[in-house]
């Protein structure tokens, strides 16, 4: 049976023009999007993953191209249409993104009170979402009172408060250890068991999101140059003797901290030689 896709993304093109400056920052990309899935991006910095999603997200507009969102291309979405639209996306960013005056049973309830949903509703809901994420006892507390991994727990609360149909993340344990990371990553996975249509979109550098991934897009001068399905990023990590299932596994967490190490290191060079590259090239021409 043909699976449904929720997004449809052809030949999506945006050029941020500066002054006499073009930068060609998504080129030519396509990718489809599917419910219950979740979708992780990777790439090296600067290769449009932050532009895609804004796209993806309704916060910013192509310069051509379709995204086919359940069969409307939001591309030809009026601002209205498009603010309709992003009331069913959520998003998770890198800097947790709560405000700072605001507790956090406050933030999560800003969302619901924007969608005029009941005072008993948000209060119950609250209660639950921060039950889930086991922050029932920091509900009062102001976003600086809380460590980096409490305060993304709670802005995943209020990205998914309204049940949203997409949740967009992007490099959402970028600035989180390693038990944080595996807190974040273990509510995503879970989150598809509980809302069994949502598309969760994660762009990352992380590898260890590939245990929870549905598929996986590698991206690069902003367009997809490579994709695997769930089938070949198990394989793929059989291969690299990485094919542990909990996440909670003391030694799986060592060989994960080793591999996030590794690979990091591994762009870092990547990105020095390349820099060095730019530089030899001056100085000879
Ligand atoms: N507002 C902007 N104006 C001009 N160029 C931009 C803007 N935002 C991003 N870019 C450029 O677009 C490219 C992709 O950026 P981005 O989507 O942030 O990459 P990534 O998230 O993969 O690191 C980069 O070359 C970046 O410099
Ligand atoms: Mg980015």
């Amino acid at each position: 049976m043909q699976k449904e896709i929720k997004i449809n993304v052809k030949d999506c093109v945006k050029i941020f023009k500066n002054n006499d400056v073009n930068t060609v920052a998504i080129r030519k990309l396509k990718c489809k999007f599917y419910p219950g899935e979740i979708s992780i991006i990777m790439g090296p910095s600067g290769s449009g993953k932050t532009t895609f999603l804004n796209i993806l997200g309704g916060l910013d507009l192509c310069d051509s191209g379709l995204i086919n969102y359940r069969n409307q291309d939001i591309t030809k979405f009026s601002e209205e249409e498009l603010e309709k639209y992003r009331f069913n996306i959520g998003f998770l960013f890198q800097f947790f993104n709560l405000i700072e005056e605001l507790t956090a049973a406050e933030n999560i309830a800003l969302p619901m009170i924007m969608m005029k949903k009941p005072r008993k509703y948000i209060k119950s809901r609250v209660n639950e979402l921060l039950d889930q994420v086991g922050l029932i006892e920091r509900a009062k507390h102001k976003p600086s009172q809380l460590s980096g991994g409490e305060q993304q727990r709670i802005a995943y609360c209020v990205a998914i408060a309204n049940n949203p149909d997409i949740l967009l993340c992007d490099e959402p344990t970028g600035e989180l250890d390693t038990q944080s990371t595996l807190n974040i990553l273990n509510l995503l996975h879970s989150q598809i068991k509980e809302n069994p249509n949502i598309s969760i979109i994660v762009v990352t550098h992380d590898p260890i999101f590939k245990q929870i991934a549905d598929r996986l897009y590698y991206i690069k001068d902003g367009t997809i140059i490579h994709e695997m399905n769930k089938d070949e990023i198990t394989q793929d990590l059989k291969d690299r003797n990485l094919d542990h299932k909990s996440f909670g596994d003391q030694d799986f967490s060592k060989k994960m901290e080793t591999l996030i190490d590794k690979e990091s290191i591994v762009e870092d060079l990547l990105e020095l030689q390349n820099l060095l590259k730019e530089k030899l090239k001056n100085l000879t021409s």
